[in-house]
């Protein structure tokens, strides 16, 4: 199996376990003691009703409290803050499920019985958002997928001193949401669909947080190998001798300086609708992707940037934090969780996701500031900086899979820039397309996900900073204006040339959110699986379209 660090396990019951040892109930600020609740049992009730009274607990979002119960049924209650009636979200949902995950693990607690709170038909996504519709059922999956997220716990390196000698203990927690009988059937369907997605993005993270030691692109095409076998893919595997054949001259330079862990263009194929056959594509053209050469039949192409360890190369980052940088291979790992969620969700579209990998280290073999190198498709570009090497590796992934594949949309993932981070933070990640709609469609799947995207613009002046003297391009352009722009820009060139606009891409940024240095209330720190849900909400939209 394919590992996923998930401890929970979550199902949709009629009514409550008998044997579960916790009851989870949701307040709100405006939530007063003499409120009823249904479905929870009398001693419960009255449990609470003391709480509130006492105001022990205020209903603010994500705060947790924990009762000891007397007598018989469930020995604990577990109460959680949903914040302000007034401001309830989808949102709020999902983080109050991870919040119940968090404090059942911190407690113990082996099984939980979940009440969930009255959702209203339509809610909005975040607060201050238009309200969509189907709120209860998109709900409830919410709460589902923050348990999944919650629930998540990577101990894959804890040693003896961590685990103790006798072994990992930690056992999963076993949730039941209850659900009136009516709804049980579509609340099953959405919870499962929910914890798929929860269980991709937790795979994502848990090969994000693996380090550079045991994670290079070999071992990183194994794993993608793996999924395939288990969830049936197709996997394909270009080595060094196939690139160089083909003339990857970006993604070769990038990975020169690893004798050991050589690169890797690693793919993965799903056929929801028909086989993904890939078109015979001609090596000879300088310019690939002419508008002719595209039909709006193809599949999606998602490419993610896959550095398993990026040192900057002899353009050397600073010491401090470098070893963050095993994370910079997180914008392929939202594509290895989009493709494990893809096979299970089985949906009607064909999607092709590329996992562009390379390890950015130095030795005497690697790539210098001022080497030029030949591209996929026939464009050269002087290496003004080595560390600039996200858009290299992209460059050649995004050329030669749209020659390859024909596809009629294309959106890329990377930790592609700092400069991302200092415009932006930590909290959103920026986007940069040549399509209105594709931005329309990925920002309106990324609210219904919980994840948020900012657009910035790619213009001719943007452009221009990446044109080169001594070739076509530069990697990094002469100044740090507008850093992640020119990141931006410069891929523009490998998706089309002459900015024509034959074919629909964009490019995710997500060098801020890809990996958090202090706990939030979803995610633990360190890998957060970053684009798993906004890619599965936006290629299950896809999907439904075409229908
Ligand atoms: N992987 C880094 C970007 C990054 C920085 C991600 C901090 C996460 C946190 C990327 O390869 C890089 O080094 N970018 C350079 C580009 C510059 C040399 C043009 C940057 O942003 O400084
Ligand atoms: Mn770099
Ligand atoms: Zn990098």
């Amino acid at each position: 199996m394919v590992p996923t660090s998930t401890h929970a396990t979550v199902q949709v019951s009629k009514s409550a376990p008998a044997g579960a040892e916790a009851f989870a109930v949701f307040i709100h600020k405006q939530s007063k003691p003499q409120d009823t609740y249904p479905s929870l049992p009398e001693a419960q009730q009255t449990a609470l009703k003391r709480v509130l009274s006492a105001g022990l607990l205020r209903g603010k979002s994500n705060e947790v409290s924990v009762q000891l119960m007397d007598g018989p049924g469930a020995k604990r209650l577990i109460l959680i803050g949903l914040g302000n009636r007034e401001q309830f979200s989808i949102e709020c949902l999902r983080e109050a499920g991870a919040a119940l995950a968090k404090a059942a693990r911190r407690n113990r607690i082996a099984s939980v019985a979940v009440f969930p709170p009255q959702i209203p038909e339509a809610m909005p996504p975040f607060p201050g958002l238009p309200k969509i519709d189907n709120a209860p059922a998109i709900g409830i999956a919410a709460l589902a997928e923050g348990l999944v997220v919650g629930s998540f716990e990577y101990k894959e390196y804890y040693g003896a001193a961590k685990n103790g000698f006798d072994g990992p203990k930690s056992r999963d927690i076993a949730f039941e949401i209850a659900a009136p009988a009516d709804a049980q059937k579509a609340l099953s369907a959405a919870v499962e669909r929910a914890r798929i997605i929860g269980e991709g993005q937790n795979f994502a993270r848990t090969i994000a947080s693996r380090p550079g030691n045991d994670i290079n692109p070999p071992a990183l095409a194994k794993v993608a190998q793996e999924l395939a076998r288990e969830a049936g893919l197709v996997c394909r595997v270009l080595d060094e001798k196939e690139m160089k054949r083909v003339g990857m001259g970006g993604i070769l330079a990038v990975g020169s300086g690893s004798a050991n862990t050589p690169p890797r263009m690693i793919v993965l194929e799903y056929s929801g609708t028909r086989a993904v056959r890939p078109g015979k594509g001609s090596r000879s053209r300088p310019i690939a992707n002419r508008k002719s050469q595209i039909a709006n039949t193809g599949p999606l192409l998602v490419v993610g940037k896959s550095i398993t360890f990026d040192s900057g190369g002899i353009s050397i980052k600073p010491a401090d934090k470098m070893g963050k940088m095993i994370f910079d291979k997180s914008g392929g790992m939202a594509v290895l969780g989009l493709m494990y969620a893809l096979a299970r969700l089985k949906l009607p579209i064909d999607v092709v996701g590329i996992l562009s990998s390379a390890e950015n280290i130095l030795s005497e073999s690697s790539y210098r500031p001022g080497d030029i190198l030949r591209m996929y498709n026939g464009v050269t570009v002087d290496v003004t900086n080595t560390d600039a090497e996200g858009r290299l590796v992209l460059g050649d992934a995004l050329a030669w899979g749209i020659e390859t594949y024909k596809p009629s949309a294309v959106v890329d993932l990377a930790t592609l820039t700092g400069g991302v981070v200092i415009a932006l933070g930590k909290a959103l990640a920026g986007v940069m397309s040549n399509d209105d709609q594709l931005v329309e469609e990925l920002t309106e799947s990324s609210r219904l996900a919980g994840e948020k995207i900012w657009r910035l613009p790619i213009w001719d002046e943007h452009r221009e900073l990446m044109k080169g003297d001594a070739a076509d391009l530069v990697n990094a352009g002469p100044a740090r204006d507008a850093s992640p722009l020119q990141g931006g820009a410069f891929l523009s060139y490998f998706v089309n040339w002459d900015g024509d606009d034959a074919i629909p891409w964009a490019h995710i940024d997500i060098a801020g959110v890809a990996d958090t240095e202090r706990e939030l209330p979803l995610y633990v720190k360190g890998a957060t699986g970053w684009g798993v849900r906004t890619l599965v909400e936006w290629v299950s939209r896809r999907a439904s379209a075409r229908e």
